[in-house]
């Protein structure tokens, strides 16, 4: 049976990534901070920044394919922590691929939407890249990084949303929890972009891998949505009060922000190597509302474990 590390197994993706290949791979997941109580597969503790670590990790877990999940996502924390955005999103994805290349693996490492400046959006690969912000331009250095150092590496640039184990991770679980508690909340009418339910990118992710595709795919939705349209679809889809979300344009919330007013992705690309359509938005806050009906958010939910303090 093919092995999977996930890195990053507690967060949004990889969280969903092992759940969704567990029942058919063997799968170990790399924790750091946030153990996992009970998860249904092995899990493996390790700091990630050690990076010389991670050939040793390699050896240890031995696995077939390597999705790296692992990340700091949070775009204001990178912006006030840029060496450790660059650390732990560029220079350890590079030396990841570097140690998977030497022992011949197949490795998936996750990009984003965001090397893009968002002026003309229905972006498609051989689009030049503009980041800007910290986060979005250590991501972009991951990718030149992971491609040189293995140039069979899948780049998969995406955005997605979905449940996560904490519970507050995702732009979906922000809408969910302030509406179904009666919040009113801002919704951001000068910020497109493609998002794909979480379960849905693993499952592309997995079939990629299985595959053998490599290079850079844009992993998105099929058509595209503001963020505040996003707010009104999960409303109505769930039974919320859309009245509760304002309209807003995101420079007025954060006037520091940068504009990138249209980060949609063109997913050609992928639709050929796999021959399939992309999941609409639609369909994927559909998937979300059935997660919640089938226990599935709440199984998520179950495997937190409370977090070490700090210090
Ligand atoms: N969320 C989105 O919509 C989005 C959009 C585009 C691209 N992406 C990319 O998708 C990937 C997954 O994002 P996500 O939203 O799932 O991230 P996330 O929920 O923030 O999870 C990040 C994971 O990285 C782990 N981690 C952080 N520092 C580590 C270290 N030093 N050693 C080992 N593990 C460490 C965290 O574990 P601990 O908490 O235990 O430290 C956590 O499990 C990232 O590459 C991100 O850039 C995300």
């Amino acid at each position: 049976m093919t092995r999977i590390l996930v890195t990053g197994v507690s967060g949004l993706l990889g969280s969903n990534l092992a759940l969704a290949a567990a029942p058919r791979y063997e799968v170990v997941g790399v924790v750091h901070r946030q153990g996992l109580h009970n998860p249904g597969f092995e899990t493996v503790q390790a700091d990630l920044l050690d990076l010389d670590g991670l050939g040793p990790l390699l050896d240890a877990v031995q696995p077939d394919w390597v999705v790296n999940c692992a990340a700091l996502a949070n775009l204001n924390q990178a912006e006030q922590q840029p060496q450790l955005a660059r650390r732990l999103n560029t220079e350890m994805p590079g030396r990841l691929a570097t140690e998977a290349a030497a022992r011949g693996l197949a490795l998936a490492h996750i990009s984003t939407d965001a090397v893009f400046d968002g002026s003309k959006g229905n972006y498609r690969e051989t689009d030049a890249p503009k980041p800007l912000s910290v986060y979005a331009q250590s991501k972009r250095m991951a990718e030149l990084a992971v491609k040189s150092a293995h140039p069979g590496a899948i780049l998969a640039r995406t955005v997605f949303f979905g449940w996560s184990v904490n519970g507050q991770q995702s732009l979906a679980e922000f809408f969910y929890n302030n509406l179904s508690t009666g919040q009113t909340v801002q919704g951001h009418t000068d910020r497109r972009f493609c998002p794909l339910l979480v379960s849905d990118l693993s499952e592309l992710l997995l079939e990629m891998l299985d595959k053998d595709l490599n290079g850079i795919y844009h992993v998105a939705s099929t058509d595209s949505i503001t963020k505040y349209e996003f707010g009104l679809a999960l409303a109505e889809r769930f039974n919320f009060d859309p009245s509760l979300i304002e309209p807003a344009e995101s420079t007025a919330t954060n006037p520091a922000a940068k504009r990138s007013p249209d980060l949609s992705l063109n997913t050609s690309r992928l639709v050929q190597a796999l021959g399939r359509r992309m999941p609409s938005v639609a369909q994927g806050i559909k998937g979300l509302q059935a997660q919640l009906e089938n226990g599935y958010r709440q199984r998520l939910q179950s495997l937190a474990l409370p977090q070490p303090q700090e210090g």
